[in-house]
């Protein structure tokens, strides 16, 4: 095992750190499944942030129409080919199901690059380089939408900003997907500013304070804003408007939600300003309801769903 699996498994399934910024949804609720001996990776099991699942025979027939239907969202909602063949990508390297969330992610991607190129009156997905160049993953889990942003935007640096025992996962998933990359577990917020070559750079939520000082021109956040305290995502909030760089922000996560110690967390009272400049604020087409492998063969999520792209302003709260 290397040093960013070692020293994460050190500090998060040896030391057990929790902090503040670990909401009691993630105290009570969330499930990692890390064990290792001296140097063999034991187990490797996540539950409750988002859906991996290995590429075995017998899945293959179980998820057969899942599959189906998760691919033919790409076609519904007019999927750029690069972005299809990103998630194909993703996929593959991972050795997994092609389940919703691929898809979910892959869409949304989709979507905001293409509001993106429009507004910079740009053609390519390639003419984007040089516009996001940055991009910040809040709270992603399996690494699916990091690897899906550097397939789609090979020259762009990936940072993940999560949790410590779920940064294990995005690390070991992207890492298996980019295992000649360059990645990096941040210390320090200097290294993170640093223009070092760096492809992936992993920082530990309590550390989140760091994104103040980047350039982040493209921040995306699905499903895991709902999870957080209001505080925190006041927090994040801020220090994106402090970032330097585009700012695009795409969010996606339960209209409302109620949190194990009380607290309700609304998407539309989330610390939206007057002055970002919103793309779309709406409940999210593809993300009420997901194909499901038992009849009726589609579940729906709990509660509705709302996404929103914004250029975030500068302005703080
Ligand atoms: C339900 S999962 C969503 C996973 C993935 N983004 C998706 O769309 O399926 C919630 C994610 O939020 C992360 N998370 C929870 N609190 C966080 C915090 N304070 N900072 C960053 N990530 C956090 C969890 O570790 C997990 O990766």
């Amino acid at each position: 095992m290397n040093n960013i699996f070692d020293t994460l498994y050190q500090n998060h399934f040896i030391n057990n750190n929790s902090s503040s910024v670990t909401s009691g949804h993630w105290k009570y609720n969330g499930g990692h499944e890390v064990e290792k001996s001296r140097d063999r990776l034991e187990a490797l099991k996540g539950f409750g942030f988002g859906q991996y699942s290995q590429r075995t025979f017998a899945r293959k027939i179980k998820y057969l129409y899942v599959e189906f239907a998760s691919r033919k969202l790409l076609k519904e909602y007019n999927c750029h080919p690069v972005i299809i063949d990103a998630v194909e990508e993703v996929v593959k390297r991972q050795n997994r199901i092609f389940t919703y969330d691929c898809a979910n992610m892959a869409i949304c991607l989709d979507y905001t690059l293409k509001n993106i190129l429009k507004k910079h009156d740009l053609q390519n997905i390639e003419q984007l380089r040089g516009v996001i160049d940055h991009c910040t993953v809040i709270g992603d889990g399996y690494g699916t939408f990091g690897t899906l942003i550097k397939l789609t935007m090979p020259w762009s640096r990936v940072s993940y900003v999560n949790l410590g025992r779920t940064l294990i996962f995005d690390y070991y998933y992207t890492n298996m997907a980019f295992p000649k990359a360059a990645h990096q577990l941040e210390f320090t917020q200097e290294s993170l500013i640093k223009n070092d070559g760096i492809d992936f750079s992993y920082v530990e939520a309590e550390n989140y304070k760091w994104i103040s000082k980047t350039k982040v021109d493209l921040a995306i956040n699905t499903f895991s804003m709902q999870e957080m305290n209001l505080e925190v995502i006041a927090n994040y909030f801020d220090y994106l408007r402090q970032a330097s760089g585009h700012r695009y922000f795409y969010c996606l996560n339960r209209a409302e939600k109620l949190l194990p110690e009380g607290e309700v967390t609304v998407f539309d009272e989330y610390p939206w300003s007057d002055d970002d400049e919103v793309f779309t604020h709406e409940l999210c087409p593809w993300a009420q309801d997901f194909p499901y492998h038992f009849p009726p063969f589609r579940k729906s999520f709990v509660g509705k769903v709302k996404h929103a792209l914004v250029k975030i302003s500068g302005h703080c709260s």
